[in-house]
């Protein structure tokens, strides 16, 4: 029996070296035993073998999901396909495989949990001479380290400490380390957190070790790449944690004004810094936006980062979010259909609306499409007619008409594509001039 102990428990370099030596020694799945290092205990030396061979990008991109997972067999599991794999099974194939059902199953939650942590972290402004973002959240798998890496990515200008019970994550601005975590009894509440941090940030950061985060690699013997996650469009600052809008944003994850909460997957809210001088308002979360959490981070989102970046303005900056905050569709087999909201629905959910607008008091309130418009203006508006100017209303809100970008998803001819997509980045461009 040979014995691999990994040095954490997503010890994923490890796992991988220790893998390729046990295949290629010809060592079977049930010869192996796999463990955590919990005291200073070494495994058995595994040696540096010679050759190669092929496991397909697919495999190794689930196995670096999986490895991620709750559940003690995984690294026995993922070794096993990847020896059945190396003895010519097509074992991503085999839909009804007991060994690949589990390991899409074990990916499945840990993308899940990785979309909830990504979403769901709520940060602390540490102020002072080294600002920092600080937040703390008990995740149900091992998706601090592949995950932090990438808010890391997007959150590059802005240093932040993710705590979890087993693990911390800090980014400085340039590099990510990894710390041992702290237990939830500990830091009950923001203000323990918050002075729990006082007292041990010096020391964490001093013994932080810099990261080595999770990601797949595209045969194993290749170096890791970043991890195989979805994207997810700009980060946005984190508001403060004692900002209305925070506490708003947490009474309506639990919204009953209108049925759209049921089928819903949750709640997406508006985001951005609360003194943004512009408010985008779209019409409702769309298929991704309701899995992930956020507005605008699907198809329609990344047409408007395009356009927005063309016209000079920062996504960063400004604050977006939706007339209806649930995701309203069909299901149509395993598809979901988008259905446009109706006026009681956008009613209801003005209610929210107000919230973000009365907080924010933004100079200039941006309806991109029908939906949006209607909310805006409480009428139906043609979107031609209203387009581009602002439009001053009876309680003092200035909005401003546009397209919604999903309409220049929609157009069938490259012509006029491009012809809408030039008119929606001049609006963009008018909105910069009218909020300078
Ligand atoms: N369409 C919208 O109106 N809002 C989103 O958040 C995404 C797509």
């Amino acid at each position: 029996m040979r014995r691999v102990v990994l040095a954490n428990e997503t010890d994923w370099d490890g796992w991988r070296k220790a893998t390729r030596s046990l295949v290629l020694a010809g060592v079977p799945p049930e010869a192996v035993r796999w463990a955590v290092r919990s005291h200073d205990e070494d495994g058995d030396p595994l040696r540096e073998e010679q050759g190669s061979f092929g496991v397909s990008k697919a495999l190794v991109s689930l196995a670096s999901l999986a490895i991620q997972a709750r559940e003690p067999s995984r690294f026995e599991l993922l070794y096993r396909l990847v020896w059945r794999a190396n003895a010519g099974e097509r074992v991503l194939e085999l839909d009804e495989d007991e060994d690949v059902r589990r390991a899409r199953g074990l990916a499945f939650a840990v993308r899940a949990e990785a979309h909830r942590m990504r979403t769901q972290v709520r940060y602390l402004s540490i102020e002072g001479a080294d600002p920092h973002f600080l937040g703390w959240y008990e995740p149900a798998h091992f998706v601090l380290e592949a995950n932090a890496q990438l808010i890391a990515q997007r959150f590059s200008h802005l240093a932040f400490s993710i705590m979890t019970p087993e693990g911390g994550a800090h980014w400085d601005g340039s590099e990510l380390r990894f710390s041992p975590g702290v237990a939830r009894d500990v830091v009950r509440d923001d203000a323990g957190l918050r002075s729990w941090w006082g007292k041990h940030r010096t020391g964490l950061l001093r013994h932080a070790r810099v990261g080595t985060a999770i990601a797949p690699a595209e045969e194993l013997d290749e170096e890791p790449r970043p991890p195989d996650l979805p994207p997810l469009g700009p980060v946005v600052l984190p508001l403060k944690p004692d900002d209305p809008l925070q506490a708003a944003m947490h009474e309506a994850s639990d919204c009953r004004r209108c049925h759209l909460w049921q089928p819903a997957t949750q709640t997406v809210f508006g985001e951005g810094p609360a003194h943004a001088k512009v408010i985008f308002i779209g019409e409702q979360p769309g298929d991704q936006e309701d899995v992930i959490g956020r507005p605008f981070v699907g198809p329609a989102g990344q047409i408007m980062d395009r356009a927005m970046e063309e016209a000079g303005l920062d996504r960063r900056t400004v604050y977006i979010t939706n007339a209806v905050k649930h995701f309203k569709f069909e299901p149509r087999g395993k598809r979901r259909i988008h259905k446009t909201p109706e006026t009681p629905e956008i009613r209801a959910c003005r209610f929210w609306l107000d919230v973000e607008l009365v907080r924010l008091q933004p100079k200039l309130a941006v309806a991109m499409g029908g939906t949006a418009a209607r909310a805006m203006l409480g009428r139906a508006v043609t979107i031609t007619r209203e387009r581009g100017r602002p439009i001053e209303l009876a309680d003092g809100q200035t909005a401003f008409v546009t397209v919604h970008p999903s309409f220049l998803l929609r157009l069938p001819d490259e012509e006029a594509k491009a012809r809408e997509y030039r008119a929606f980045v001049a609006d963009l461009r008018k909105i910069l001039e009218l909020i300078a």
